[in-house]
């Protein structure tokens, strides 16, 4: 009789009874079809006392004398959902990794440790795991650097599937930031002729097995993989008045560091009508705040996970950054700093010298291991869109870097320069007059004062987790000597 309940109800949902397929004979076989639902539903309990069907991958198997216990993850949150069975339903290919789809009926747990459960009338394992060659073990605490070397595999790992989550949320709360404050999303292309930095780190785009000849370029120019969509979003704040972008961004640095990447997201924006290095640092710190509030609102479990495991002691780090407000101080106040520690720098520092990051994580710890604005670079280390600051007796430009614990740089802008006499001089200084005679154009035609910043996105969840190394931050990271999947 009871058999013939669980059949009828395969017919209905056109399910076939293979192999590996096992039917018991639980008690809570629910009369209407089951709804499917992803394990955070099913964790949020409203469904209790209902058939549902939970798709995900095994995390744990348990099988006592009567009873099997089986916890499922789906991604769609950190928690697993705790399947229990009668130990008839075991299986061989029923295994730590293996992708299954249960049925049965949901209840609230006698446990603690869950408010549900689901008490299984039917496990199907869709897909076999062989827990032998699967490079992650039952029970066992990967770190990041094991796990990195399995970029194809390594979301099933609970510590890179709370990243991924973390990632996908910091993402949206971005858009939503910049939406909320009138600011128009820039598609920016990702194929250019610019070299907007002008460090000389672009990837050149040709098709496969042509030659790069000046005359035989596909795009009739040199054309390059974008190093920062800054230009683009020039041209747009000269009509829209507040724009950002938020993209892929390229840089052919021979690097192998842990803050480096050869494509990185990176968060930018631009306003017109913008006056003052003031007016950028507050939408930057804006920005900063109002993002990692909702990452910890929305991923708090995730966000966890890393403040408790990863880097234990990093919650308080991000308290204080979000309580205290951001230091501001002049890069001249910066040199002055860093040459009267007494701190043993492998670079020397000196008026005129780019910072490093060694000299970055010294002046955020020196200004209470909080985010720090350092404004007003010498001229010269800047590129060429950056506003001289005349009136300065030292020669600088209106540019700031935010520097934060942990990493270092995490966001780099500027004025940029609106007036063409200036502008024309530089770039001719250049030899680089006639290539952006366009970008002149947007000072000889209704130019405003502006400026903008770029924020690097892995930098940013670095900053928010304590994440040592951004290849871990990233679902596939490329960088020199890897461009792996
Ligand atoms: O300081 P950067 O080079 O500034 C610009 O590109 C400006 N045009 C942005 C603008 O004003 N619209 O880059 C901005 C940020 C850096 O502060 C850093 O966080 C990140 O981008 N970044 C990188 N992140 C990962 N890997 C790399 N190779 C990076 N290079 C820069
Ligand atoms: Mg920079």
């Amino acid at each position: 009789m009871f058999n013939a309940a669980i059949k009828a109800v395969d017919v209905v949902l056109n399910v076939s009874l293979s192999r590996r397929t096992v039917l018991c004979s639980i008690r809570h076989y629910c009369k209407k079809s089951p709804k499917k639902l992803r394990v955070s539903e099913a964790l949020e309990g409203s469904d209790v006392g209902s058939n549902i069907t939970v798709e995900g991958w095994v995390r744990s198997v348990r099988s006592q004398k009567d009873n099997l216990f089986v916890h499922v993850n789906d991604g769609s949150c950190l928690q697993p959902l705790q399947i229990v069975a009668s130990s008839e339903l075991n299986d061989a290919l029923l295994t730590f990794g293996s992708a299954v789809e249960v049925t049965g009926c949901l209840k609230q747990s006698p446990s603690r440790k869950q408010p549900v459960e689901l008490l299984a009338d039917r496990i199907n394992v869709v897909g076999g795991c062989d827990t032998l060659e699967f490079p992650f073990k039952i029970k066992e605490r990967h770190g990041l650097d094991y796990v990195r070397q399995y970029p194809h595999m390594r979301c099933r790992t609970n510590v890179f599937s709370s990243m991924m989550r973390i990632r996908s949320a910091a993402s949206a709360a971005i858009h939503s930031h910049f939406t909320e404050r009138g600011f128009i999303q820039i598609h920016t292309p990702v194929i250019t002729s610019n070299d907007c930095e002008g460090a000389g780190e672009l990837f050149q785009v040709e098709p496969s097995g042509q030659t790069t000849e000046p005359d035989k370029n596909f795009f009739s120019v040199p054309a390059f993989l974008t190093v920062s969509g800054q230009l683009h979003l020039e041209v747009m704040s000269g009509a829209f008045s507040r724009v950002y972008t938020f993209g892929p961004t390229f840089r052919a640095e021979n690097s192998q560091s842990r803050r480096h990447l050869a494509e990185f997201y990176m968060v930018e924006a631009e306003l017109a009508f913008t006056q003052s290095l003031e007016d950028l640092t507050k939408v930057m710190e804006d920005l900063f705040r109002s993002v990692t509030e909702q990452v910890l609102d929305r991923c708090s479990e995730d966000v966890d996970l890393f403040h408790q495991r990863v880097s234990p002691g990093h919650r308080a780090v991000v308290e204080a950054m979000l309580k205290k407000s951001f230091t501001v101080i002049s890069y001249t106040e910066a040199i002055d700093i860093l040459n009267r520690s007494s701190h043993n720098f492998v670079f020397p520092t000196t008026w005129g010298c780019d910072l490093q990051t060694e000299h970055e994580k010294f002046l955020v710890k020196h200004c209470g291991n909080l985010p720090v604005f350092v404004t007003d670079y010498p001229y010269d280390l800047k590129p060429f869109y950056a506003r001289d600051n005349t009136d300065h007796p030292l020669h600088t430009a209106a540019a700031v870097d935010l520097l934060v614990p942990g990493v270092g740089e995490l966001c780099g802008g500027s004025l940029r320069e609106d007036r063409l006499d200036l502008l024309t001089a530089r770039l001719a200084q250049a030899g680089m007059e006639d290539t952006y005679d366009w970008y002149l154009d947007l000072r000889r035609f209704g130019s405003a004062p502006h400026g903008g910043f770029g924020m690097g996105f892995e930098r940013y969840l670095q900053c928010i987790l304590g994440v040592d190394n951004i290849k871990d931050v990233i679902p596939f990271p490329r960088f020199s000597h890897s461009c792996q999947l």
